[in-house]
């Protein structure tokens, strides 16, 4: 393999967990909420119109994270939607606007993509029923369409199977929405951005260890959310395609800036770590009630690792790439616990395997993750994203690295989450393909 030294001081968009909840929090708030550095990505625009038809007066997401200024009178005034309310690819506003709408006393007809249509959504439907909403799945069970029809609710604690921040956020979203008091125990903590931000507007959430998982409880909230001020750091999981891409390098460094630092978030950071690749903070700091720092990434001999379920939910969106880079480690990775890949956007367990495979890699499907085994042999052919952004991106990483060759199928599909991901990744290894984009 040649040489590739990296080198570069860049930042990456806004992190998309915390876009979609400013955006959902400031049409629930009272009065004028000013939020900065979102995402602009397909998501999260999702979330904008779909709040749109809501009535709420959301201004168009600016493309480099400039402010908007979002004015609501409270969710109390959200008014039935006219039309139907289309969720693109995204699962969390599907899944936390129906929290929302759950004691809206309204009518809404939900739906989305061919992607988000093969979801299922019974993890959300059956609490919120359990709490009072009425359910229709209009085409076929545990999937969208559905038509939910809000009301009274009341207080409820949810024991959820999986550990899932959409499906711990849908129900603490019914309670703040209804104003009651909900509980939600998980088996592992998930990543923990709606318990801070209301936390932040006033709301008493309690979170600790419970039962050998983790309990979060919402006191009944006040009638009124007060608005507030939010910039969003940049999204850890955009900012770890860059990490594996300068771990994987022969020299040089790359600093990201202002990266989303949450403690539930970081795990493909520690792992990277343990795999021997070097990565610091520098100047940590706090900004909208979140962690964030500076990234100094540097190359390592990477060494494969295993990867339990304990580990999985801080690290579950960077688990395709986690498969990529050890292709580019020695020795066996091996995941395990992580069968809620098989539910994402695709099917991430088979589509990393199967990808890997067609590039000349060694990799096997378990039924709940994956082994992969390094090699120095050049990676070459063409990968199928089905419509997944975050499959599109891992495997135009490892294309970009020296010997490799790989030929991204729909790569317009990173909008989703990181626009402008081409052009960063080809002004940084100097021979990726860029589609136009801006
Ligand atoms: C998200 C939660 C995770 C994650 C998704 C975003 C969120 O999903 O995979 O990309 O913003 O709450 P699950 O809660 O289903 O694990």
């Amino acid at each position: 393999m040649t040489n590739f030294e990296i080198s570069g001081d860049i930042s990456v968009p806004g992190d998309k967990s915390l876009t979609h909840r400013a955006l959902m929090l400031a049409a629930t708030a009272h009065g004028e909420s000013v939020l900065s550095g979102l995402l602009s990505g397909a998501d999260c625009r999702s979330t904008a119109s779909v709040l749109r038809s809501l009535g709420c007066a959301i201004p168009e997401i600016p493309t480099h994270g400039g402010e908007i200024r979002v004015r609501s009178e409270g969710i109390q005034r959200w008014s039935a939607p006219r039309e139907i309310l289309d969720c693109g690819n995204s699962g969390t506003t599907s899944r936390l606007m129906m929290g929302l709408l759950a004691a809206r006393p309204f009518c809404s007809t939900i739906t989305g993509d061919d992607s988000l249509r093969s979801r299922p959504m019974r993890r959300i439907t059956e609490p919120l029923t359990a709490m009072g909403a009425r359910v229709r799945e209009l085409q076929a069970p545990d999937r969208l369409p559905i038509e939910l029809c809000g009301g009274t609710l009341s207080a409820f604690s949810h024991r959820s199977p999986k550990a899932s921040a959409q499906i711990k956020s849908a129900v603490l979203l019914a309670g703040v929405s209804a104003r009651v008091a909900v509980s939600v125990w998980e088996p592992i903590q998930s990543r923990d951005h709606t318990e801070r931000m209301l936390r932040a507007l006033g709301v008493t959430v309690d979170a600790a260890p419970s039962d050998g998982g983790w309990l979060v409880s919402l006191d009944s909230p006040p009638e009124i959310l007060p608005s507030f001020e939010m910039r969003v750091p940049g999204d850890p999981s955009s900012a770890a395609f860059f990490v594996a891409l300068a771990v994987a390098a022969s020299g040089g460094e790359l600093v990201i800036r202002n990266v989303g630092l949450n403690p539930t978030r970081t795990g493909f950071i520690d792992t990277v770590r343990r795999m021997g690749g070097a990565v610091t903070v520098r100047d940590e700091r706090m900004a909208g009630g979140e962690p964030v720092g500076d990234l100094v990434v540097s190359p390592g001999t990477l060494q494969g690792i295993e990867v339990g379920a304990g580990d999985v939910p801080s690290m579950i969106d960077e688990l395709p790439l986690l498969a990529v880079l050890a292709t580019r480690a020695e020795g066996e990775t091996v995941v395990r616990g992580a069968e809620e890949l098989r539910a994402k956007e695709s099917d991430r367990i088979s589509a990393v395997v199967n990808n890997l495979r067609a590039l000349g890699a060694q990799a096997e499907e378990l039924p709940d993750g994956f082994v992969v085994t390094g090699t120095d042999a050049p990676l070459r052919g063409h990968v199928r994203t089905f419509h997944d952004h975050r499959i599109a991106m891992a495997f135009a990483v490892l294309g970009a690295l020296p010997g490799n060759d790989v030929d991204v199928e729909d790569p317009e599909i990173v909008d989703v989450s990181f626009p402008g991901f081409w052009n960063l990744l080809a002004s940084l290894s100097g021979q990726a393909h860029s589609p136009d984009e801006s």
